[in-house]
């Protein structure tokens, strides 16, 4: 592990590095890429591998010096401990979840285990960590971090003409997914105001863009039509989500740890309200014209099937106190996000293909079969 030294606030006699939970996933994975690119800043990656998690995502980070990986699960303290003591991170970025409503609806024990139980145990971790800075390393005690990573469905639903969610919005959460999330927004925030940690919570709504594992709607609508698939869209299509590129999202937590109050929520959205089914229109007018079918128009696929139960009809972000405050603002509209997305996972068969037919999975058995202590 290089540590390298970029004018940080830390002290000189500590290396600056980041601890990022769930980078293998696709938001984390991102945020690795974009952080690297950005800060050149050393990252050491925690992630368990599940299904979500694909290595496939940092290739490009093979051979780097500054990222070190490390598979194992948020809930293993003695695991967390000892990358806290050896690394000794100036932040947690923390994103590792189990992060899809369906499968939340079919099996909610993982998202209770992983999202509440998970994150607080990197809390009590991180709680010691940052108290065992106070005496032999006071700069670092200060600018230590914790980062949550949330989403906006912690709201709830809104109807058609509500304002977009502030930051005050009273929590409301609908599905398992979402509420297990806002368990552990109230677990962060609980630790800030009973403990003092250092805390930073951003809540944002639904991401798009390069290496999202296609049980989502966008990349499931891009790989199916791909197919010749149905395209499977819920209730009447109507239901609304406001759409972030993920990059945009990366770089909005970068700037929220380096100038976030302490203690605030953030939330972080695009200014991109879409219907699901102008969203799949979207998508099949985009492969006909980079990739026309023979066979016709890609709408032709289009199937309006059994609603998602509880499905909140309406999300929509009030972006303007990261603004205000912070100075951000997205690089890409919809119209340029969406469009490099598709383009993407055109050029990316491959990696679809190894998503599709697990293949990285079986990398994953293969590769950590002989061990049963993960490396540190
Ligand atoms: P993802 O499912 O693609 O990735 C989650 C990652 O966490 C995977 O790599 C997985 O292996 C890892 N993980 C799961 N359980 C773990 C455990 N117990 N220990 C260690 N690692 C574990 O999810 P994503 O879409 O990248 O979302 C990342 C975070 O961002 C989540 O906290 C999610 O709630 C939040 N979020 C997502 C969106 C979105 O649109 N995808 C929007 C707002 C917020
Ligand atoms: O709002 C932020 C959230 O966005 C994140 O916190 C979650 O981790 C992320 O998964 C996402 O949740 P959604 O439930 O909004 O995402 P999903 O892609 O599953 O669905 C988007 C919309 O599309 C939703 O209204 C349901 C609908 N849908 C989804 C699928 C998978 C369909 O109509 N058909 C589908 O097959």
């Amino acid at each position: 592990m290089v540590s390298v030294l970029i004018g940080h606030p830390f002290s000189a006699r500590l290396p600056t590095v980041i601890l990022v939970t769930g980078a293998a996933g696709f938001i984390g994975s991102n945020f690795v890429l974009e952080w690297l690119r950005a800060t050149g800043e050393p990252v050491v990656s925690l992630d368990a591998l599940t299904y979500a998690g694909n290595l496939e995502n940092l290739a490009s980070l093979e051979g780097d010096a500054r990222h070190h990986f490390v598979r194992g699960d948020i809930t293993d303290r003695a695991l967390v401990d000892s990358l806290l003591a050896k690394h000794r991170p100036r932040a947690i970025v923390h994103f590792a979840a189990e992060s899809h409503v369906d499968r939340s609806i079919h099996g909610p024990e993982a998202f209770l285990r992983t999202n509440i139980h998970g994150t607080f145990v990197l809390l009590e971790a991180a709680r010691h960590y940052w108290a065992s800075l106070r005496g032999d390393a006071p700069e670092a005690h200060a600018a230590f971090r914790f980062l949550h990573v949330s989403t906006d469905e912690v709201y709830g639903s809104l109807a058609a003409d509500d304002p977009a969610f502030t930051e005050t919005h009273p929590y409301q959460p609908n599905s398992p997914y979402s509420a297990s999330k806002a368990a552990s927004d109230h677990l962060v925030r609980a630790w800030h105001h009973t403990y003092g940690l250092p805390v930073l919570t951003t809540n944002c709504s639904n991401n798009y863009g390069p290496f999202q594992f296609p049980e989502k709607l966008i990349p499931l609508v891009i790989t199916r039509a791909l197919r010749g698939e149905p395209l499977p869209v819920y209730g009447d299509g109507m239901n609304v989500r406001d759409w972030l590129y993920v990059t945009d999202h990366c770089e909005a937590i970068r700037m929220v740890l380096e100038r976030g109050r302490l203690g605030e929520t953030y939330n972080i959205g695009g200014w991109n309200e879409k219907s699901n089914i102008e969203i799949v229109r979207t998508v099949c007018a985009l492969l006909d014209e980079m990739q026309p079918d023979s066979v016709g128009p890609r709408e032709r696929l289009i199937t309006f099937v059994t609603d998602r139960p509880g499905h909140d009809r309406r999300y929509a972000i009030d972006a303007r106190k990261i603004a205000d405050e912070i100075g951000w603002q997205p690089a890409e509209t919809f119209e340029t996000g969406i469009r490099r997305t598709v383009r993407w996972y055109l050029d990316h068969a491959g990696w679809v293909e190894g998503v599709l037919s697990g293949r990285y999975q079986d990398w994953v058995q293969s590769h950590y079969a002989d061990r049963d202590t993960p490396a540190s």
